[in-house]
């Protein structure tokens, strides 16, 4: 059977990167029949070879006027070069979903994640992806709250070094390697150095004293859910993982919600996978859920503080997959299905 994208001219921008190599990968999944697929990365390496998965993939230097009419692309870089390409992109008529953080927070750009608010789509060329903390998080907090209706979000993370890029994953490799040898540490992709260590800082500290990671899962939780009141916050923390976030949460609910019967609402909800059998110590864990497209929801507890009306549990995504390419292509099946997109002939 045909994929949605079927036929469609598909452009990545950073495809050398780490969410930009994970969307070829995607994309090969999803959509093996695309019209074309064109992957660029910076001038400065030049056009280059890259291997995904054993395969050979052409990388061209990026060139704006290479990108045609219709094309959907995908941006994988910096929050900066995707403010100064994605409106010229949307201008000369492509579709864009953008990774990057450059666009979250503008009312008019829908941020989404298709089991929460794909309607918010709409006829938008320009969608932005959410931070992949978010994205990981809100199917759970979206089934949870139909039900029984949010009033309060708390959340612990345990950041991966690839949430950090190719560099990440270099350095964490590199120093773990290094502290095995007795040799100093690198901490140039860090703040510190990570490997054997945890460090509570992702991203800039704000005025409010929380970082803004921290604050991008508030801000960006909020919109998605269409709950722009909640009151939610968030310590995030880079552990020495290479892949896959894993966060705490806590709710509180507005109406009872025993454990049981969250458990049974998570099996049903879209995008996630209750895994969540103490006595046999099966629960998330970043190796079990790297590679894969549901999240990982388990150790679903009544809440001690909270009583009836709040429950604890724990939740492991690859936030490469449904923190970044996955939930990329998903957006992009949504748009293809509204016939915005030009088909190769
Ligand atoms: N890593 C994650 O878990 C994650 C999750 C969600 C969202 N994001 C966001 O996704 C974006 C990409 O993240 P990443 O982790 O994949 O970063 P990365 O591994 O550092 O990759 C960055 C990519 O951008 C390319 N690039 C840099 N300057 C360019 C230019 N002038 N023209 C064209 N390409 C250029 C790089 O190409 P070269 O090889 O030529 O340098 C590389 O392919 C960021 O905005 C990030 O915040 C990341």
């Amino acid at each position: 059977m045909a994929s949605s994208l079927a036929g469609a001219n598909v452009a990545i921008l950073g495809a050398t990167g780490a969410v930009g190599r994970e969307l070829i990968a995607v994309l090969r999944e999803r959509a093996p029949d695309l019209g074309t697929l064109t992957c660029y990365a910076s001038a400065r390496g030049g056009k280059r070879t890259l291997e995904v998965d054993g395969q050979e993939v052409t990388v061209l230097p990026y060139a704006r006027d290479a990108i045609t009419p219709g094309t959907l692309v995908f941006m994988a870089v910096s929050g900066d070069f995707s403010r100064s390409e994605a409106p010229a992109l949307v201008e000369q008529g492509a579709v864009v979903i953008d990774n990057s953080s450059a666009f979250r927070y503008e009312p008019e750009v829908p941020l989404v994640v298709p089991e929460v608010n794909a309607e918010a789509i709409g006829d938008a060329r320009l969608i932005a992806n959410p931070n992949c903390t978010t994205a990981i998080l809100v199917p759970a907090l979206s089934a949870l709250h139909k039900e029984f209706g949010l009033k309060r979000v708390i959340v612990s993370t345990y950041q991966a070094a690839s949430g950090a890029g190719a560099a990440g994953i270099e350095e964490l490799r590199e120093g773990a390697a290094k502290e095995l040898a007795g040799e100093p540490l690198p901490a140039e992709a860090f703040v510190h150095p990570l490997a054997f260590n945890v460090i509570p800082h992702i991203d800039s500290f704000q005025e409010n004293g929380y970082t803004r990671e921290e604050m991008k899962v508030v801000w960006e939780g909020r919109k998605i859910l269409g709950l722009p009141e909640l009151p939610m916050s968030c310590t995030a923390v880079r552990v020495p993982t290479l892949r896959a976030h894993a966060e705490a949460v806590t709710v509180e609910t507005d109406r009872p919600c025993s454990a049981e019967e969250a458990r049974r609402l998570l099996a049903q909800a879209e995008g996630v996978v209750v895994v969540d059998e103490a006595l046999a110590n099966r629960y998330p864990m970043p190796l079990t859920a790297t590679g894969k497209d549901p999240v990982e929801v388990g150790r679903i507890r009544q809440s001690l503080v909270f009583g009836e009306n709040g429950i604890d549990f724990f939740l492991v995504g690859d936030q490469l997959r449904k923190g970044a390419a996955l939930n990329a292509v998903q957006v992009a099946e949504v748009v293809a299905s509204r016939g915005a997109l030009a088909r190769a002939a």
